[in-house]
Formats: structure tokens, sequence, C-alpha cells
């Protein structure tokens, strides 16, 4: 029998018996050579050192040195997740599980209990669980029920440069959490954010670290919003990079794409090509495209071994993209901008980048959220050229030429200012912010533009004369929609006309959906007569989409009709987005009221009683609010006729203050949509 020390001296006559078999506290670790050959390794001790020493820190450093699976494990490892974890937070769902899955490999525990993730509807956490992985709309829930997220330690911020919405929010109000959670401790108001006591040491104050971290080079504006914190640069290993931009613009960018790929891959020296694409579809047609030309390179030349690279790809294929080409052949990975900053690929050393990638965007018609393909910033494009230089000097093809490159923008612009402001504010409120003037932005909206958004959301019933969120307003946060429209379709279920409400919507998500050629006009009127409503054209657009759906989306019909067929289909997309959302908060997107489309417009006045206007006796327009004369346009299905009211649902300054989207309403629905608002608006006229 032996004896065993377990802290304390064992007593004389007490040996400890232990089983025969022995188990280990950890599986044996794996990854650990690479692990330390990272770039970021040699820093480790800093790192620490300086997150130790500071409230926040923020950590700049190249793709692939190893910040996202490497820093949560060295404060691990030093303890800093004693009794309470470290959250890591990542713009995208695909990350945070791929990371996770990753790092638990690493620490040699099975995924969801050392190292997890929690995504929306996906949560592989559990108490015991020391590095949290999580979307950060996750972290915003979290803060919801748990407001100084006393489970944990230490909160990184990664991806810290792409300022999305929520990153944003979550930066303000950590740096609100932070200072209450030093003021708590110090005054010991609350046990949980204390070190428990021993005899020896003082209660030490749990302070919550904050860790930002980006892949470029504006750490300065980061330090500066959180009090100057210290900036910790890793030296990545970059080696040069040349770069060649085309002489003049290209139309086609996925033709340009697969020259230049097949140019490499028949006169350039060994290596692997990583070509960035805009998204999906691109990358499924190049796909076969250069699958497809595979066969004329010769008996003698390297075959080409192509792998797509992209969110929604099942992970077994994107593994593909990770191991090392067979021999005999070289890789040409098509990528999203998902190898840009947040994925790192060994073996690369030529870049090709179209120029182009897909963003959040905001449809400005209907602010839905959605993705739009857009040129890169100028930051972005140098990520991406960075891509080539990892294990040694690469060259960099942009399809762009050089003025080109400088008319874009230095960084994307932060979400907060590019979203409709009443949405961003709604998400606010939705987060916990009840303060939204007061607000610590890293990038302030304009106070005039917050005070609106406020009121629009107040008239439409999300906030109460208190300003706090109402039941209404948490149910239209969930909707990725400029509130007025969240409105419609919560109001929908009133009116029984869900199904209605989410076609209108989606089909005013496009400006022209009807087109009529300079040549053939007569012709084209004369196919658009057959849609015409005479209640407006919230109808005109219904009667289009139900014949739309009977042709099955025929691209012919589409032509013979003068239809904007692509158009068309992205209205499908959004359709299918919204009643997507609508299932998700059980609410049944196939209610409808039928023949009694009526109800549809009622409904639409609930939203939109700000974007009504009054029959005057010399046949003009005057808006309900601003008392304003508005034209409508001639694009209109109500172009010259007259009706004691109508709703429109936009304001375009042209020539004229033209409204477009109009259809004829009953003056006495304007009041009843908004009462109390709408008094106080027509007593300061
Ligand atoms: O965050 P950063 O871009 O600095 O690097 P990282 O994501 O921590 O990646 C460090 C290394 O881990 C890279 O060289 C990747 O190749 C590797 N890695 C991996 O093999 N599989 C993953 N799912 C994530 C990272
Ligand atoms: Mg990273």
């Amino acid at each position: 029998m032996a004896t065993v020390t377990m802290g304390k001296a064992p007593l004389p006559g007490f040996p400890v018996t232990y089983s025969k078999k022995g188990r280990r506290d950890h599986a044996p670790k794996r990854h650990e050579t690479s692990r330390r050959q990272l770039p970021i390794y040699s820093a480790r001790s800093a790192i620490v050192d300086a997150i130790r020493c500071s409230p926040t820190v923020v950590i700049v450093g190249e793709t692939g040195s190893g910040k996202t699976t490497q820093i949560p494990q060295y404060l691990f490892e030093e303890g800093l997740a004693h009794q309470k974890a470290i959250a890591v937070t990542q713009p995208r769902r695909v990350a945070a599980v791929s990371l996770a899955r990753r790092v638990s490999e690493e620490v040699g525990t099975p995924l969801g209990r050392k190292v997890g993730y929690t995504v929306r509807f996906d949560d592989k956490s559990s108490n015991a669980t020391r590095i949290k992985y999580l979307t950060d709309g996750m972290l915003i829930r979290e803060l919801l029920s748990d407001k100084l997220l006393s489970r944990y330690n230490c909160v990184i911020l990664d991806e810290a440069h792409e300022r999305t919405l929520r990153t944003d929010i979550l930066f303000g109000m950590l740096k609100d959490i932070q200072k209450q959670r030093q003021q708590m401790a110090a005054a010991a108001m609350d046990p949980s954010l204390l070190v428990e006591q021993s005899a020896t040491t003082p209660p030490r104050v749990r302070e919550l670290k904050i860790v930002v971290m980006s892949a470029t080079l504006d750490a300065e504006r980061f330090s500066a919003y959180f009090n100057h914190a210290q900036i910790l640069y890793i030296a990545g290993r970059q080696y040069p990079v040349r770069i060649f931009n085309t002489l003049e613009p290209q139309s086609d960018y996925l033709d340009a794409a697969m020259i230049t790929t097949l140019q490499i891959h028949t006169e350039e020296p060994p290596g692997d090509i990583l070509l960035f694409l805009a998204g999906q579809e691109d990358i499924e047609s190049l796909e076969r495209l250069l699958n497809g030309s595979r066969d004329k390179f010769g008996p003698d030349a390297l075959d080409l071994q192509v792998c797509p690279l992209y969110a929604a790809l099942p992970p077994a294929q994107q593994a593909q993209a990770f191991a090392p080409a067979p021999s005999g052949s070289r890789k040409v990975i098509l990528a999203t901008n998902i190898a840009e900053t947040s994925i790192t690929l060994p073996g690369i050393r030529y870049v090709v980048d179209t120029g182009v990638h897909k963003v959040r965007g905001y449809n400005s018609k209907i602010g839905i959220e959605s993705l739009l393909v857009s040129p890169v910033s100028k930051s972005s494009a140098r990520q991406r050229t960075g891509r080539a230089g990892r294990e040694a000097p690469g060259f960099c093809y942009r399809l762009y030429t050089e003025p080109s490159f400088d008319k874009l923008e230095e960084d994307s612009v932060p979400e907060i200012l590019r979203c409709n402001l009443a949405a961003a504010v709604l998400q606010l409120k939705a987060a916990g912010v009840n303060d939204v003037l007061g607000f610590d932005y890293m990038d302030r909206p304009p106070k005039l533009a917050l005070l609106r958004a406020l009121e629009q959301l107040y008239a439409l019933g999300a906030l109460n004369d208190q300003g706090n969120l109402t039941d209404l307003g948490k149910w239209m946060a969930e909707f990725p929609l400029d509130p007025c429209y969240s409105k419609v379709l919560y109001q929908s279920q009133v009116f029984q006309c869900t199904s209605e409400v989410i076609d209108v919507i989606a089909l005013l998500s496009v400006d022209t959906l009807f087109f009529s050629p300079m040549d053939k006009r007569d012709q084209a009127a004369e196919a658009h007569k057959k849609f015409v409503s005479t209640e407006g054209d919230h109808l005109t657009y219904l009667n289009l989409q139900k014949a739309y759906l009977e042709t099955q989306g025929s691209h012919v019909w589409c032509h013979e009709n003068f239809i904007n067929h692509r158009g068309m289909k992205y209205v499908q997309d959004v359709r299918k987005q919204l009643r997507r959302v609508c299932s998700r908060v059980k609410v049944d997107p196939n209610t409808s009221c039928g023949v009694d489309v009526d109800k549809v417009l009622q409904c639409f006045v609930t939203g939109f009683f700000h974007h009504t206007a009054l029959l005057q006796p010399d046949g003009n327009y005057k808006s309900v609010i601003g008392s304003q004369i508005v034209y409508i346009h001639p694009s209109s299905s109500m172009f010259g006729k007259r009706h004691e009211a109508i709703i429109y649902n936009e304001l375009v300054f042209t020539s004229r203050l033209f409204i477009r989207g109009v259809s004829a309403i009953q003056a006495n629905w304007i009041p009843e949509s908004a009462p109390g608002y709408l008094n106080r608006m027509v007593d300061r006229q």
C-alpha cells in the first residue's frame, strides 16, 4: 500500500489508498508541438502579464498568429479562469463552433466540457466550461439575465475590427460592467465578485478583464476608447508579397479570376493559390469552370485540386482546404472573406483578389439585413494580400486597377453608422441599454437622429412612456427589419393577413419590379395592366407575386411581361427569410385574409401612419405629419388618381417631393393607428 501526498503531509498510520488503474486528469494533449511553433508562443508571458496587470488590453496580430486559439488557453493555464470562465466572442456562428472544436481538441477534453461554445439554437457548454466561444449576439443575451456577467473573469472581444453593431453594443456595455464590478468589488458589496478570503491574503478584487483582439492596425482607436488600454503587437511572420494590379478594369471578375488562376497554374512555380470571391454562388460556378479545364494542362503539368471554402460548406469538405495538396498537384482554394482573418490556411503563395465581398448590408428600402456584394475596403485588400506571405515570399494578383484601389474606403464603415438607426436603438434597448442617449458609443450617431429614432419607436408602441421596451418592442427586436415593417408584421396577426403582409414587404424591397424599355413602352404598359389594382401599389404588387408563383418564377414569363426577373428572385429570398423568422417567433406565416385585401392596407397604416397624406380641395396631397405637399411618382399605379387618403412607402427627393409605393386608404384608419402620437404631432404643427 502506498501513501500519497495530497497537499498536506499524510497522517501517520492513515495511508491513502487509490485504485490500481489510475486516471489521468486530462487526456494527452495533442498539437502541443504545433502550438509552440505559433508566432504568438514567444509572446505568451508578455500577454499573460499584461492581462494580469491591466483591466483592458488590446492585442493586434497577423491572422494565423494564434490569437483566437491560444490566448484563451494561456489565460486558462495561468489560472485566470479560476472558478469562472473566459468568454471569446465571434461575429460569425461558424467560426465560434469550429474554433471551440479545435481548442477542445488542443486541450484534450470533449467538446462542451472545459471548452465549449454557445450559438443561437446550439449550446455545447456546461458549468464545467472554462473557455467558451460564443457569438456576440449570445453574449448580449446572457447579459440580460446576468447583468454583471458574473460567470466570467474575462471577456475576449475577437475580430473587433469588423465593428458589427453587436460588437459595438458590447464595447459600451462591457466598459460599464467593468467599472461597476470594480466599484462593487472594492466596496465588497457582492461577495461573488471577490476571490475567496484566507487568513493570509486580503480579498482581491475580481475585476472583469477585457481583451480586444484585432487583425488590423487600428488598435489606437480601441485603446483610446478603453481608457488608453495597453496595446500589444504580436509580430507575425510576414514575408514580402509582390502586388500586381490589372491595367484595365475587368467587367467580369469571375472570368478574370479564372484566366489569372490558369495563368498562375501553368506558368508559375509550385505553391497553392487562394482566390477570394464574393460568395457561394461565385465559388460554385468557378469550381465548375476550373474543373472543366483540368484536361487542358498537358501531360507534364501539375494537377489542379480545386477546394471550395465558405461558411455553409459541410465541415468535412472544408477540411480539404486545410489539408496539404497531394503530391504532383497544386491546390486552388476558392474562398469567401472567411479566409481573410478568421481562418488561416497553410501553403499559400499566390493570392488572387477579386476585390469584392458580401457584407451584411441593409436594404435601404425596407431595412432588412441581407448580404450584398460590394467592394472591399483597403484594409481588407491588404489582409488578403498578406495571406500570400505567411510561409515564404508570395504574389498577389488584384483583379482591379491601382486607381480603383486608391478609391476604396480605408476601413469598412461601422455597422452602427450604416444601418437603420431605429433598428439599432431597438437592439440597444433589447440588450438592456436604457439610456440610449448617454450610451458610451465608440462612434456616436448624431443626437438628433437618436432622438428621432426614439420618438419613432415610441410612436410604433415599441417603447412606453418611460422609454422602456414594451412586449411589442421585444417582439419587434427579433426581426432584422426597419421597425415600421416589424410593427406591420406584428399587426398582421390581428388582421389575419400575415401571408399577404410578408409578400408585400418582400416586394417592397426592390426598386423596380416592373420595367418598361424606351422602345416598348406601350407594350410594357399593356402587359403590366393586368396586375394593376385600383387600390394602389401594395395590392398591385400582391397580384404580381401571385401570378409569379403560379408560373413558378419562369424567366420567360417575366420577360414576356416586362417583369424584373432578378428582382423577383431577390424578393423570394427576402420572403423566405421573413417566413423563417415568423415561424421562429411562433407566428404562422400562412395566415391569409383571402380576398379581403383591405385588411392588408389597414395593417400597413399601423406601421406607416407617419407616411400618410390627405387629399386637399385643390387636388394635391398633404402629408398628415409635417403638412407638406407630396406628389405621387409617375411609376405608381395611383399616379393621377384622387382618393380621400393615401399611404406611401417612401419619400424620394428629386425635382419634387415624390412618394412611391402608394395606396388608397380610408382617412379614419389613420387616427386609429397611433392615437397619442398623432395628436402630439398635430399639436406641434
Ligand atoms: O486568431 P489568429 O488568426 O491569430 O490565429 P488562430 O485562429 O488562433 O490560428 C492559429 C493556428 O491554428 C493557425 O495556424 C491555424 O492553421 C490553426 N487552426 C486550425 O488548424 N484549425 C482551426 N479550426 C483553427 C486554427
Ligand atoms: Mg482569430
